[in-house]
């Protein structure tokens, strides 16, 4: 065991639950490269929606740590995923994030491969070459309802319990009939966990969110679970309410706690993420006839928090590029045949998160540098406003300890 993995392990166990983590945990690069190792390289990650590459050859590009992924739909219509590297000598071989092509050339040389990884092309080989056993690496990808993730690991964690969970909340929002309205990807210059911690909090919403305030509840008690782990009846009538008309939404958590479900009514009138209320699209996404059944919050620990409305949906990546900085990708999804100026304002659909991802990020970076001084001490969370983040820190914490587990340890328990 290196000694870094004994001293995080050290860290994990002197942890005072209910309370911030130590600053190495924010700032090391030893334990972010761990926890590129025990969690990113090794959990189902959100790569985009189904719907950013709608025709054959449409691809994107990801690097998750020092892994770099294509991700491409093929000509029977299929995403998957390859290591974006050459079977030849390595090359990178697409350089760009997205594009459209109608085979994957290598830029080193021309070495050719079929948008399903085939290796199509390779010339003046050696006799005995043979081109089948040189064809992309494949990365494992599952297509969860138009919500795509892929593994990076040999041996993906399951991967079902989370696609028949979320399945049926899902399928009611058609995401296979979308299209990317927008994407934006902004960098936040703060760890990952304290953007995950922001995100599972709305202590900091009224008096950073103005925009997002006129939609978004901050009731707690309408959304998300009390801190005692029970549902107030005004959100419980509001289930009824939605699942009774077709959209399932009462709350589920997983036994990990890495993914969680629960459709909440918004605030007041509101209805969409707008600045009046109002819906963001006249072409609705989706059959949720239930026009106030508000948002369907999912999050799936390590990279996605997703919002499904009766009008539109959003999906956010977070990705982390080093201890201290985080990319987070925002996807606005409508109907793919919603015209922009017709049906929807481009502004309109998206001026409300892109105010709050950017109130986020300042948040997040003034979080980032006060833990940098010497002088931080965790502080305690507060359970009525900081459930959220007490069960996400409680996640990291219990993923990292049974990944770091000696293999021994692990099957004699
Ligand atoms: S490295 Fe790709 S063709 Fe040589
Ligand atoms: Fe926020």
């Amino acid at each position: 065991m290196s000694a870094t993995q004994s001293s995080i392990q050290e860290l994990l166990a002197r942890r005072v639950p209910g309370y911030a983590l130590e600053q190495p945990f924010y700032t090391s690069p030893e334990i972010y490269q761990l926890d590129l190792e025990n969690i990113w390289y090794k959990e189902w990650l959100f790569a985009l929606p189904a719907a950013q590459l709608q025709k054959a050859g449409n691809f994107n590009t990801m690097k998750i740590g020092t892994y770099e992924v294509i991700i491409i739909r093929g000509r029977d219509g299929e995403i998957r995923a390859f290591h974006n590297s050459c079977r030849h000598r390595g090359s990178q071989i697409c350089k760009t994030r997205e594009g459209k092509v109608a085979k994957l050339v290598c830029p080193y040389h021309s070495w050719t491969y079929d948008l399903d990884g085939k290796l199509v092309w390779a010339d003046k080989m050696n006799a005995d070459f043979d081109p089948s056993k040189h064809g992309l690496r494949e990365v494992a990808l599952r297509n969860v309802s138009g919500l795509v993730y892929i593994c990076l690991s040999d041996n993906p964690p399951d991967f079902e319990e989370f696609a028949r969970t979320a399945a049926p909340y899902l399928d009611v929002h058609d995401l296979n009939d979308a299209k990317v309205a927008y994407s934006s990807s902004i960098i936040e210059n703060g760890n990952w966990k304290l953007v995950w911690e922001n995100n599972r909090e709305c202590y900091h919403c009224s008096a950073n969110h103005p925009s997002l305030c006129r939609s978004f509840p901050l009731d707690p008690e309408m959304s998300g679970i009390m801190s005692d782990g029970s549902i107030s009846a005004k959100l419980q009538a509001h289930y009824d309410r939605c699942a009774a008309a077709g959209a399932p939404a009462q709350f589920v958590i997983n036994e990990t706690g890495q993914f969680r479900l629960s459709r909440v009514p918004l605030e007041g009138a509101a209805v969409s993420y707008t600045m009046d209320g109002k819906p963001g699209v006249t072409k609705p996404l989706g059959r949720v006839t239930v026009p106030d059944a508000g948002t369907l919050l999912v999050f799936n620990y390590p990279t996605t928090w997703n919002h499904f409305l009766p009008d539109q949906s959003m999906a956010f990546r977070v990705m982390p590029i080093s201890p201290t900085e985080t990319e987070v990708t925002t996807f606005w999804l409508v109907h793919k045949d919603a015209v922009e100026g017709v049906d929807y304002d481009l502004q309109r659909l998206t001026e409300v998160w892109i105010a709050t991802n950017d109130e986020d990020r300042e948040v997040v970076e003034a979080n980032q540098k006060g833990i940098n001084s010497p002088a931080f001490v965790p502080g305690p969370y507060s359970e009525y406003w900081e459930s959220g983040v007490i069960q996400f820190v409680d996640w990291y914490a219990d993923t990292m300890e049974r990944s770091l587990m000696p293999p021994t340890r692990m099957a004699a328990e």
